[in-house]
């Protein structure tokens, strides 16, 4: 019997989980969901998002499924808190964000597939997986504001052209590092040549902007390369994030793997999520050597919270993903071809899709299928 941690969080989470339930309980799976406490709720009473519980739970389960939260700017989120425990230094940080790193859920794999009779895609046929590296670059969470004289003049010492920023005040300049490990970088890109091999692709593109960003996207191209090798019979293109963009909605047929660091796959994966369907169709795996966590890529919606409104397919693929590394292969299977079919019928359809049925009813039109 497997053990899953169930964390629908804020918003819309909570109903695109309802609907997960609804099939999971369809493909009857042996399995105990224990409910966890995340989100914008526990940020508010308790000034933690994701309770040290919640950790505890994480670490005795097998894996968890992930709603959605609510996140908000520094100083709204610090308005929200309960009297007591404003004033303290709390600051907000994404609970999915720290779930990531506390567990090391170094990939994050974002399939986005044009499903056939999915009125938003965007062309047909496109089948493209996003590997995007989960713990570090740009949300190593290493920032700085004010900056540090201490650190503006030892880096002004260290390198010519920080000098223009280490002679302003401190109160002018905000600094986020952009940190890449090799081991990071080495862990994706094996990652995304893994599932090519396996998937029969013939291709995987490293997307990034080493003609400016020397040393950091410098450094994973390197790496890229150096995996590259160990892949003879899968051809390596490396392709700038901006051209990428370009390129993605002019010929987007022509790509199937991807492969970057965490802010540029975040992006770059919004622009895919778009090109089938939206938010409502994309799916996320965080996943790590001894953990992962299964996620719709969209946010918490909070204008459309209560009212079963948002497409449940997302939250649907992403149980089947949970299925996938359950080693659960013909249930994983068996959900794909009944979120297909319910595509392709056309019958039931939420409003992104020109429709009018419910998140619940979408489920159980795809339950009806199993
Ligand atoms: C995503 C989301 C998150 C991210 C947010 C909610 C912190 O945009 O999973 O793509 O930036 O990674
Ligand atoms: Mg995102």
């Amino acid at each position: 019997m497997y053990k899953i941690a169930w964390l629908p969080g804020d918003g819309v989470g909570n109903e695109v989980m309802e609907a997960a339930k609804i099939v999971l309980d369809a493909l009857k799976l042996d399995a105990e969901y224990i409910p966890g406490d995340i989100g914008w709720e526990f940020w508010k009473s308790e000034g933690n998002p994701l309770p040290d519980r919640t950790i505890e739970l994480c670490q005795n389960t097998d894996c968890a499924l992930f709603g959605a939260i609510t996140s908000k700017p520094k100083e709204e989120a610090e308005a929200e808190l309960a009297p007591e425990l404003k004033g303290k230094g709390l600051i907000y940080s994404s609970p999915i964000v720290r779930l990531r790193q506390e567990f090391n859920l170094r990939t994050n794999k974002r399939p986005c597939k044009a499903y056939p009779g999915n009125p938003l895609n965007y062309r047909e046929a496109i089948d493209i997986t996003v590997f995007r590296e989960n713990t570090e670059d740009l949300y190593s969470g290493v920032e700085f504001y004010p900056l540090p004289k201490q650190l503006s003049s030892l880096m002004a010492s260290l390198h010519k052209k920080m000098k223009r920023f280490a002679d302003q005040d401190e109160s002018e300049v905000a600094l986020s590092c952009r940190l890449v490990t090799k081991t990071a970088s080495r862990n994706i890109i094996r990652d995304a040549f893994e599932f090519a091999k396996a998937t029969g692709k013939k291709s995987v593109t490293v997307v990034e902007k080493p003609n400016v960003l020397r040393e950091t996207s410098g450094l994973f191209v390197r790496i890229g390369r150096e995996v590259a090798k160990d892949y003879p019979d899968i051809e390596l293109w490396e392709t700038n994030i901006d051209a990428m963009c370009m390129w993605l909605i002019k010929n987007p047929l022509d790509y199937s793997i991807m492969v970057t660091t965490n802010m540029f796959g975040d992006i770059i994966s919004d622009l895919c999520a778009q090109l089938v369907g939206g938010l409502g169709f994309a799916c996320s795996g965080n996943i790590g050597d001894d953990y992962a966590v299964f996620e719709p890529t969209h946010g918490s919606a909070p204008k459309y919270a209560g009212m079963h409104k948002v497409n449940p397919m997302a939250m649907l693929l992403a149980t089947k993903m949970m299925f996938e590394y359950l080693g659960e292969k013909e249930n994983a299977e068996r959900l794909e071809a009944a979120v297909a079919a319910v595509i392709k019928e056309g019958k039931v359809r939420t409003y992104d899709m020109g429709g009018n049925s419910s998140t619940l009813d979408v489920a159980r039109a795809v339950a009806e299928k199993l």
